[in-house]
């Protein structure tokens, strides 16, 4: 099969196709032939180790994984013999979780693993635009309450975590704030913004406004000036945090009544079983801001480095 392949961490150019194994399924194992997969922030610092701790966990030297893309939408083609829930022909989308593969034309995958019936309505890169920044946002949202008419704000509203972050506070009944670039201002609006902050011109920290919960998911805030726009029993939210940041966020949560949220996240079938109610009930929108093909996965690659994509990149696999 086609599949986009690193062997070397580094530049956009890294990755080549090859032609590699089709995949053999497990007993408990689908096969599915990938129709669309995107590109992530998460696939951009695997293939640069960056930060370095990538290489503690991924390969000193050069990775351990070959294969990038942890999300996809697609065909069941086969289904192993002790599968139950799915069957040849099913449309399904979801997440790898740590084990990537999904710049390929087919993948195994466990039937209990973050897989759901595709949601109905939308196209395959539509699907996958979907869980990268779904089971970001909701793994943190998970660990705290959100209130009808809570005041939440999010920064880097525009990114894949941030634009689901916006319409998943909404769908909880939240007064959203989002803060973005003065190019995004319309669009965030769109997706469901109440009010929002242009980067650009003003400091969110300086208007005397007081939010329940802060997220934010582009690592730019500073964590002392933004605690006194945190609510006495507020959350905050830090997807991106750095060890620094985990450390300050402990430290805080531990002395005062403020919650910071930080690490690592995690998801199961649930969550993308709960993401495609969501798009079902029109709570929740795929976005994509561009299309490539497998063929331009370093022109995709390159694009998302620069950092300014809005919501996600998806790949389509012919
Ligand atoms: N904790 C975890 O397990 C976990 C899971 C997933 C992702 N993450 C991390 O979450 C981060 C965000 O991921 P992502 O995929 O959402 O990134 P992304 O899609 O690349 O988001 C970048 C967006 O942020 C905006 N932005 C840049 N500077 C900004 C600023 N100063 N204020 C507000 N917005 C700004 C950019 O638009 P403009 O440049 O136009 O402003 C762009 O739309 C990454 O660092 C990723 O590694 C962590």
């Amino acid at each position: 099969m086609k599949a986009a392949v690193y062997t070397q961490y580094g530049i956009p150019e890294v990755l080549q196709l090859k032609e590699v194994a089709k995949p053999i399924p497990k007993d408990n194992e689908v096969l599915l032939r990938i129709k669309a997969t995107a590109v992530n922030s998460g696939d951009v610092r695997l293939r640069k180790a960056d930060p370095f701790a990538v290489r503690l966990f991924f390969g000193l030297l050069r990775p351990r994984v070959n294969i990038l893309g942890s999300v996809f939408s697609g065909e069941v083609e086969s289904a192993g013999k002790l599968v139950n829930r799915f069957k040849a022909g099913d449309q399904v989308f979801g997440h790898t979780n740590m084990n990537f593969g999904a710049y390929a034309e087919y993948i195994s995958l466990p039937e209990d693993g973050s897989l759901a019936l595709k949601p109905t309505g939308i196209s395959h890169h539509e699907a996958a635009a979907i869980p990268f920044g779904g089971v970001t946002a909701l793994h943190f949202f998970k660990k705290t309450i959100i209130k009808q008419n809570q005041k939440v704000l999010i920064v880097g509203a525009s990114g894949a975590v941030g634009s689901a972050a916006v319409q998943l506070a909404k769908s909880y009944g939240a007064i959203v704030t989002a803060v973005c670039s003065t190019s995004n201002i319309d669009w965030v609006r769109s997706i469901g913004a109440d009010k929002v902050i242009d980067y650009a011109k003003e400091d969110f920290t300086k208007n005397g406004e007081v939010y329940d919960l802060i997220f934010d998911s582009v690592n730019t805030i500073s964590i002392p000036r933004t605690l006194k726009s945190l609510a006495k029993s507020g959350t905050m939210i830090l997807s991106a945090a750095g060890m620094s940041d985990m450390l300050q966020g402990l430290w805080i949560s531990m002395t005062s009544k403020k919650k910071v949220l930080t690490g690592v996240i995690s998801h199961d079938r649930g969550d993308i079983l709960f993401l495609k109610e969501l798009i079902e009930k029109n709570k929740l929108m795929p976005v994509v801001d561009r299309t490539y093909t497998l063929e331009q996965i370093v022109e995709a690659h390159a694009y998302v480095e620069r950092g300014h994509k809005r919501g996600n990149i998806a790949i389509t696999i012919k």
